[in-house]
């Protein structure tokens, strides 16, 4: 057990690796969108992005992982492109997940992120709502139509997450989810940002229209597995090192895929406690605890983990039909199964 956290330590510093390579020019594409703009949107907005603190003070604070424009700019340079001339797209993703989740924690009624309080428990939800402009703000530096498929990607993977966000929200507290409803929720939330992310870089490289597909069905792959270990980070997680407190999920009555996984496989007792628990209006500290020692007993830590690996090992199949040079190959490889292992 230790030695495989150890592995996987040193797993998630070869990743943070490849993301540091492109980390100065996204963050620097990010500031160019957002600073220097009065209207109080763009302060919410660099305030998330860890800049900014609630008065407008720069601060050093802890960011986000940066991973869908790492994901966008490697899968550009691995088909043979210039990664540097797909930074307008990067940020446009980075942009475009950041107003997720602030919409996300609106929605879940989160009060923190990175560790820091969440916009809307700051500034208060209608304020959190308008940040949505900031889309706008994306420039594409490329050949027209490339410019217009790039819209449209963007736009779809948009109206997936909505729906996907949608099926969430609809199935909090039902407890009633099929695993086919589950993975639907998680295509739309989740994967088709990072499905976008690779089919976008690839596009924006030069690739083929096959070899997007196969790209973008690597990234919807480590979309899967990414969300189910944030499934299990959202029970079993160290609030330390994810930044949000660890018992949210259960809290909430979210049908993340621990719950969902649990409730189709226990049975009598057990079954009627880990109904009733769940079925309550709200739940407290030590129902969580009840709950999370049903889960463990039913080995549904495990069965999660093992899924969310099945997911990136997926994701791996997609990339080997690419036959790309091994460097790139290995990296976006290491970020699938990091995806499916990451505790943080
Ligand atoms: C959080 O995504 C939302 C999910 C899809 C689970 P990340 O964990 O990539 O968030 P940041 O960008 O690092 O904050
Ligand atoms: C992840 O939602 C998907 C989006 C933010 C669109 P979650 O609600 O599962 O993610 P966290 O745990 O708040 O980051
Ligand atoms: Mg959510
Ligand atoms: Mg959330």
């Amino acid at each position: 057990m230790t030695v495989s956290k150890e592995s996987n330590a040193s797993a998630a510093q070869l990743v943070f690796a490849i993301i540091d390579r492109y980390e100065p020019a996204v963050t620097a594409e990010l500031h160019r969108a957002l600073d220097g703009k009065t209207n109080p949107s763009y302060t919410l907005m660099r305030y998330h992005f860890g800049w900014e603190d609630e008065s407008g003070r720069s601060i050093e604070a802890r960011k986000g992982k940066l991973l869908r424009p790492a994901l966008c700019l490697l899968a550009c340079e691995a088909l043979g492109g210039d990664w540097q001339e797909a930074l307008p797209a990067a940020a446009a993703l980075e942009l475009l997940h950041n107003f997720t989740l602030i919409h996300d924690d609106v929605e879940d009624a989160s009060e923190q992120r990175h560790g820091r309080k969440t916009i809307w428990s700051v500034w208060g939800e209608a304020q959190a709502i308008n940040t949505a402009t900031l889309l706008r703000l994306s420039g594409l530096g490329h050949e027209p139509d490339r410019v217009l498929k790039s819209v449209q990607m963007l736009d779809a993977a948009t109206l997936l997450l909505c729906e996907g966000q949608h099926r969430d929200l609809a199935s909090t507290n039902t407890h009633r989810l099929s695993t086919q409803d589950y993975l639907d929720m998680i295509e739309g939330k989740t994967a088709a940002l990072l499905a976008t992310s690779c089919g976008l870089g690839a596009m924006l490289g030069g690739a083929t229209e096959e070899e997007v597909d196969a790209m973008s069905d690597f990234g919807r792959c480590t979309g899967l597995a990414f969300q189910i270990q944030d499934d299990v980070l959202g029970i079993w997680g160290d609030a330390v090192e994810t930044g949000k407190p660890a018992s949210d999920d259960l809290i909430a009555g979210k049908q993340s895929y621990p719950v969902v996984f649990g409730l189709a496989h226990c049975e009598g007792s057990q079954r009627d406690k880990l109904v009733e628990l769940l079925a309550q209006e709200t739940r407290d500290e030590s129902d969580v605890a009840a709950a999370r020692t049903i889960l463990d007993d039913l080995g549904v830590r495990e069965e999660s983990e093992r899924k969310a690996l099945e997911y990136s090992d997926a994701a791996i199949a997609s990339l080997d039909k690419l036959g790309l040079q091994t460097k790139w190959r290995n990296e976006l490889a290491r970020i699938a199964t990091f995806a499916a292992q990451r505790s943080a």
